[in-house]
Order: C-alpha cells, then structure tokens, then sequence
C-alpha cells in the first residue's frame, strides 16, 4: 500500500514537470539520454567519459543576467561615461515571464550573448586600452571604437566590473570597414595585455601551468599539455591570428579557428571535429551548457579538467571554480532557449564584393568540375558530413549514427585524434560566408584563399601566414589538396565565386 502510495505520489509529481516542459516548448538542457546522443565519443573507443550527473547540474547556481554596457578604448569614450554607469540602478534584463513572442526572446538572447562569466574590477590601465595598443597587437576595435572582448557590468549601484569570455567576446568580427559583426568568425581579442601579464609574471607561471594542463590533457594521448616556460606560453599566445584561439579540451599549441554562428541552424555537427550533433534548439543548448563550463566537469577516464583532489572528484556544485577563475555557473534553459533564438537569428553582413558576372560565372563551373560541390555542396555550401582524419578508420557502427563522407582530407590530424574535442572527424565546413573569415582549417594555419589554393603550402619551406608554433620557422600545411593544380587564372576565377557565397 505504501508502495503503491509512493508510486501514484510519483506520477503525480511527475506529471506537471513533464507538462510544463513541453507545454512551454523549451528543451531540457541537461538530459542524459539526449546528452549521450548528441555528444560524439571520443577517437580512442575505449576512453570512457562520464557527464555529471542531472543533480549535480540541476544544483549549480544560476546566472543572473544583469544589463551590460559596452566598453571603448580611451579615444573613443565620451566624458564622463563611467561615472554614468556607476550612477545606475542594476538592471535585471532576463525575465522569462516577460517574453512573449518571438522577437522577444531573440532580444533576451541577445542580453544572454553579452552576458560576461568572468568579472573583475574596472582598473584604468587595463580597463583603458587605447588606439596604439590595437596597433601593437591583433585585436580590432569598430569604427566606434567598441571593443567587444569586454563588458561593464553593473550588479550593484556604484560597482563597476569589467566582464569577459562572454559568447560575444569570441564570437564578434570587426570588418575593415569597422563594423561589427555579431556572431561572425570572432577576431577582437587584444592578446597584448594578457601576453604583457604573462611575461611580467603577473599570472605565476605555476598558476598558468596548472590551469593548461586542466584545458588540455586527454589522459589518453601522449601531447604535451602544458608550458615549460612563461615565455614559451607567452609566444604561443602571441602566435594564434585574429580569428584563431585556444579553446579548452583542444591541444596545448592546437588552437581552433573560431567558426561563423551566422547560418547555423542548418548546420548538422558542431566543432571542427563534429564533436556535438546539433538536430535543433536542444543540442545548441547543451552545447553552450558544455562550452561554457560543463565540459570541465566531464569525466574522461578518470580525469575531471576542473575536478578536486587531482581532478579525479566532482568540486561541491557552490564551491567549484573554473580554472579562467570565475565562479562556475549554469545557464537557466530559458536563458539557453533565448540564445538559441538570438543567435539562429543572426544575418549574414552585406557582401561588398563585386566581381565580373563572367568570373563568377567561370568560378561556378569550376567549382563543380574540380570536385568541390561533393563536400562543398550549394545550398549551404556543405554536405553536412563528417570526413575521418588521416589515420582513423571510422567503427563500422558510426556509419550508422553520423553521416560520414568517408574520404580523409588528409590535414593535420592532432586536434581530431589526440585531444578531448577529438572524434576522429573534421566535418567539412560551410563555404558560406567565407569572404569574412580570415582564418581558414581548423587550426587557422592559412589566412587567404589565396593560400589554401597555393601548392607551395604542401612543403616544409613554406611559411604560413596563419598560426604556426612559435618555435617553428616554416611549416607545411599538408591536405585538402583540392584544387592546387589550377592555372592562377581558374584560381582568381575560383576564389572570386567563392567571395560571393
Ligand atoms: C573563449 C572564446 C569563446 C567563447 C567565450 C565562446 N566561444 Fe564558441 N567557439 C570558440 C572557438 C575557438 C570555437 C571552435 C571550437 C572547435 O571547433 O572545437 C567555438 C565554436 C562554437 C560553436 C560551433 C560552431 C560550428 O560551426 O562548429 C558554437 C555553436 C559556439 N561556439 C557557440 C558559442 C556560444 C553560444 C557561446 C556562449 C555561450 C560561446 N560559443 C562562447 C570560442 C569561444
Ligand atoms: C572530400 C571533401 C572535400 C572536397 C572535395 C573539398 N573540400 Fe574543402 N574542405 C573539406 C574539409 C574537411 C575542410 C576542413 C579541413 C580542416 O579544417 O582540416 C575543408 C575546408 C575548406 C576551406 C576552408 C574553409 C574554412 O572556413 O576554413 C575552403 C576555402 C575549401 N575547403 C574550399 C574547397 C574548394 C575550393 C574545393 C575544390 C577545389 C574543395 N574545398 C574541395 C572537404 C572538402
């Protein structure tokens, strides 16, 4: 009888929670069921990875999603702008219960985007970067002067912070006209302040050595996940172009190209390496959930990047913080549903290009004739499929669950085999929009069309303009031959129609 009381207790409470969340129509982030379908496992099979469990998620603090102001460099900041948001009231700008249509949770989206995870106090030499510091480093700032690394966030009357790593910060282009570019290959990051604080040893190199090793062992791949020197660091930061960075669960001088957001609702895998399957507004939110901390609280064979007593135990949920240092946080699925909406919202900017009709014409064919529409296939300019790195044979199983283009392109295969984000894959990329990305193939090693079709790139001489390790003078950058073999005349013709896509 006890039991059965139980029993009915249990549905009954069940049933509104599973009312409410699909009369709502927002999806649950954290479900493991749905997690286990969407994550890729790992190029080694037999690494096991552990999510943390829906308790411990469901018991993390929430964000509390406070309005953001932007941040100028001291040329552009008119008087007194500083002094006007320390005279502000601290607004709450994400109210669920306030959102009605559409358009209104686009917009509460976009408060989401800029929202910063980490803060500290606004200090004026750091706070205050100015025109010549963007000469010395590669970071842009908009023709207004904006630099969108970096928000003011007002949670206090009177207190100021200075807030980064928001989706914004990595995800904002700045056009060599000056505008900006929400969600665009990201290519603001001033790395000068950072790299300065590196090798004055502001940031002890212990800590900085420490904290690599936690975004980039993979117990089961025998790289080098740390610097040995705060030099050594200092250079590799240094190297990465704009539009290319390190992103935690890559390999310690393996940075990403960060990809365009604009479009990607279309788009069937997430990562270079197809590491999330993304089939609609649930699998964005969880990918965001997992980028923007859950991943440090996975379990791969053992090893939690942001686990206590030797990453090997889950932190509490209130006491665990991320190794950039901020207080670890969770998303509400409201704020994750309201992020989804923004960023499937976002527009490619206006093309100024203008090239012959008779160029694009003969770019058209010749995009056909040398092969590229079977990965590269109109309309968006990808088939949507995953192609294994050289060196990994797809489990007969995979050809079941992923799409998979089984051709290898052969490019370097470290970042798909040897590291977290690893699954043995490199999807094959949109083309869509590629005339504002400067940075091209997963490790941003090329940044013109012009040298992804230059065949000198194949050999050892050749100097990439992109990023390459620091200690390296000249590097090949081998695959994806496709292409190469084209007259100059076929290549201007190539790149042209690819400029207009
Ligand atoms: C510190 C910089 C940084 C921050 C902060 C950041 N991203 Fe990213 N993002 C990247 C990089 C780098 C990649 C490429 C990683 C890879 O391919 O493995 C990426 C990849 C992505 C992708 C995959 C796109 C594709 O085509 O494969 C999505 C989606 C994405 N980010 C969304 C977000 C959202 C949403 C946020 C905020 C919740 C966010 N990012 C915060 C740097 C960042
Ligand atoms: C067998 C499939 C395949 C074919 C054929 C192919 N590509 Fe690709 N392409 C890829 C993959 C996979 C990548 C990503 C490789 C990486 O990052 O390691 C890529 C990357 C690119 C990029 C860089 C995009 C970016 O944002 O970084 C360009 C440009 C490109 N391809 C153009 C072409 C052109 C032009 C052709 C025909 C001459 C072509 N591709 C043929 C699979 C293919």
């Amino acid at each position: 009888m006890k039991r059965l009381i139980l029993l009915v207790t249990g549905i009954i409470l069940l049933i509104p929670v599973s009312f409410i969340s699909t009369f709502n129509g927002i999806p649950t982030t954290w479900d493991i069921d749905a997690i286990k379908r969407f994550h890729l496992p790992p190029s080694d099979s037999t690494v096991k990875v552990i999510y943390a469990p829906k308790a411990y998620y469901d018991s993390l603090p929430d964000h509390v999603i406070y309005k953001t102001f932007p941040v100028y460099v001291r040329e552009y900041e008119r008087p007194g702008y500083l002094d006007s948001l320390r005279n502000l009231e601290p607004e709450m700008v994400f109210q669920p219960e306030n959102l009605k249509t559409t358009q209104d949770w686009i917009k509460a989206g976009e408060q989401v985007f800029h929202w910063p995870v980490a803060y500290r106090p606004v200090n004026n030499k750091v706070s205050h970067l100015s025109v010549d510091d963007f000469k010395a480093s590669n970071g842009k700032i908009s023709s207004a002067g904006e630099y969108a690394f970096s928000r003011y966030v007002v949670t206090e009357k009177g207190k100021v912070l200075m807030g980064t790593l928001s989706c914004s910060g990595c995800h904002t282009r700045i056009l060599d006209s000056g505008e900006m570019i929400p969600g665009a290959q990201g290519n603001v990051f001033n790395n000068t302040g950072f790299v300065a604080a590196v090798k004055s040893g502001q940031i002890p190199f212990a800590v900085l050595q420490a904290g690599s090793r936690e975004l980039n062992h993979a117990p089961w791949a025998n790289i080098k996940a740390a610097p040995e020197s705060a030099g050594e660091f200092a250079d590799y930061i240094r190297a990465a172009p704009p539009g290319t960075m390190d992103r935690q669960g890559g390999g310690y001088l393996y940075p990403f190209a960060v990809p365009s957001l604009i479009g990607i609702k279309d788009i069937k895998y997430l990562d270079w390496t197809g590491l999330m399957k993304h089939n609609g507004p649930g699998d964005m939110m969880r990918y965001a959930a997992f980028n923007q901390g859950m991943d440090m609280l996975t379990s791969y064979d053992g090893f939690i990047p942001g686990g206590k007593n030797d990453n090997t135990e889950l932190p509490r949920p209130a006491e665990w913080k991320h190794p950039f240092g901020y207080v670890g946080k969770k998303y509400t699925d409201a704020q994750l549903y309201a992020l989804t909406q923004y960023i499937y919202s976002l527009e490619p900017p206006k093309n100024p290009n203008h090239f012959p009709e008779e160029l694009i014409k003969k770019g058209r064919i010749l995009f056909a004739k040398t092969g590229c529409v079977s990965c590269h296939t109109p309309p968006l300019y990808t088939n949507n499929k995953l192609t294994p790195a050289n060196g990994f044979e797809p489990p007969k199983d995979h050809f079941k669950k992923y799409d998979i283009f089984n051709v290898s392109v052969e490019t370097d295969s470290v970042s798909a085999l040897y590291t977290r984000r690893g699954t043995g894959y490199y999807k094959i990329p949109s083309l869509r929009g590629v005339w504002y990305r400067s940075s091209f193939f997963h490790n941003g090693t090329l940044t013109t069309l012009e040298e992804v079709l230059d065949e000198r790139r194949l050999h050892s001489s050749f100097v990439p303009s992109g990023f390459k390790p620091p200690h390296l003078k000249t590097m090949a950058v081998k695959g994806h031959p496709f292409g190469l073999e084209l007259s100059e005349d076929d290549k201007k013709a190539l790149i042209a129609f690819m400029k207009t896509l």
